[in-house]
């Protein structure tokens, strides 16, 4: 019983991961790159950062950004908040 509860745990965790990286491919990667790693738009990588969620948060309510800032706003206006989390803790994953 509690094998089976621990495989079903880890099976829909799995399955968010992967939602968590279709989010990403759909949304984002066409400029920050499927690595994050792309500069030519965004002049930095996202690969290799912390904080996402914070970042990804501050450009939705207008307290974080650069120069460009109104790019990323209109990418992150149209997502949920649990969207905008879990594609935030993807973002984390990317080294
Ligand atoms: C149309 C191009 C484009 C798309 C699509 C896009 N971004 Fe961005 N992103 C940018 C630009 C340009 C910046 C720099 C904005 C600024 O000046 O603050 C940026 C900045 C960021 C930053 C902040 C980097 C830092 O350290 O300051 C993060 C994190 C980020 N994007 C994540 C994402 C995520 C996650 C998605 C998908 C939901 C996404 N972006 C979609 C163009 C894009």
């Amino acid at each position: 019983m509690t094998k089976t509860i621990a495989l079903l745990i880890l099976g829909v965790s799995v399955v968010m991961a992967a939602n968590n990286a279709k989010i990403y491919g759909a949304k984002c990667g066409e400029c920050h790159g499927m690595d994050g790693k792309d500069t030519s738009i965004a002049g930095k990588a996202i690969a290799g950062g912390t904080g996402a969620l914070a970042k990804l948060t501050g450009y939705k309510n207008g307290t974080y950004g650069g120069a460009q800032k109104e790019i990323m706003q209109g990418n992150v206006t149209s997502l949920s908040d649990e969207e905008l989390k879990a594609v935030a803790e993807y973002v984390d994953t990317l080294k």
